[in-house]
């Protein structure tokens, strides 16, 4: 089937159009080939692997070796949609060389086609560096998880208007940087709303209202398959835990119950074959019953 690449370039047509974007995340092959096939615009292999896909309580503890194998897997199941990386914590903080090389690695090993990194005016520097050298960028701003526990927790950001105006601030310094979107998390849909109208890239909202240019949900909490919490934000469009529940519980009973496999998924020998399998079987009866088993 044909299709256009979505590439950087798209989504600012997207937003000058007022079209809004679609983003899910996505950690493995099947899910990323479904989110394509179903026109999904980016699909970002978020950080928040830590938490859905790995077991961690926050996403700090995924490492680039891990974050690079599951980009590898997510990127050979897309064929249109824009494949984001997220830089994990700590592979991007500690200089700007290692940014750049760790950045480089999703481009060049794992076939992403822009990273996304958290933060504000301290990664501005190495957003343009990156943006130079041809590696774009998607920001993220506000609840920006690798921050919980600066934030004490997962707490939505930006509440007073001192607070919003530094938003605004680090949103336009990000795009002066090279960004070519920004994650909005967490924040009042007032702020969003005004970041929006004031940036020329597209805004991606998560937990940010209905204004910005597109939203992003974690897939697993779409899908209904991460329920250790569940933020306020999340829409859950399926109950999947149930249903693969269901699915695995019946799997069980079928086993203890001798009803899996039935005849459609067994293999069976042709008559010929097994006449002569018989014929072997019979030989090989008597010849024990005549010289015994040693
Ligand atoms: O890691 C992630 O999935 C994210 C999205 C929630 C934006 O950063």
């Amino acid at each position: 089937m044909a299709f256009t690449r979505v590439t950087t370039v798209t989504l600012r047509e997207l937003k000058d159009r007022g079209e809004k974007i679609s983003m899910l995340t996505a950690y493995d092959y099947p899910i990323a080939r479904l989110l394509d096939e179903a026109g999904i615009d980016v699909v970002l292999v978020g950080d928040s692997l830590a938490m859905v896909g790995l077991g961690y309580e926050t996403t700090l503890p995924v490492t680039m070796d891990e974050m690079l194998h599951h980009v590898r897997a997510v990127s050979r199941g897309v064929k249109r949609a824009l494949v984001v990386a997220d830089m994990p914590f700590g592979s991007f903080q500690v200089s700007a060389e290692e940014g750049i090389r760790n950045a480089g690695r999703f481009l060049k090993e794992a076939g992403a086609h822009a990273v996304k990194l958290e933060g504000g005016r301290e990664v501005t520097e190495l957003t343009r560096r990156l943006t130079g050298i041809g590696v774009p960028v998607m920001g993220h701003l506000g609840l920006t998880p690798q921050m919980v526990h600066q934030f004490g927790g997962f707490k939505v950001q930006a509440r007073s208007a001192a607070a919003a105006e530094r938003l605004l601030e680090e949103a336009l310094l990000l795009e002066e940087g090279g960004i070519f979107s920004l994650v909005l998390e967490g924040i009042p849909w007032q702020v969003a709303e005004v970041i929006t109208a004031e940036l020329r890239i597209p805004t991606i909202g998560i937990g940010a209202g209905l204004s910005c240019d597109g939203q992003v949900l974690v897939t697993n909490d779409l899908l209904g398959l991460f329920d250790n919490f569940t933020p306020k934000f999340v829409k859950r469009y399926a109950n999947m835990k149930e249903t693969i529940t269901t699915a695995f519980v019946q799997f069980h009973r079928d086993v203890k119950a001798a009803q899996f496999p039935g005849p459609e998924h067994a293999f069976r020998l042709d008559d010929a074959e097994s006449r002569r399998w018989e014929q072997h079987l019979h030989r090989r009866r008597r010849q024990v019953k005549t010289f015994g088993k040693g």
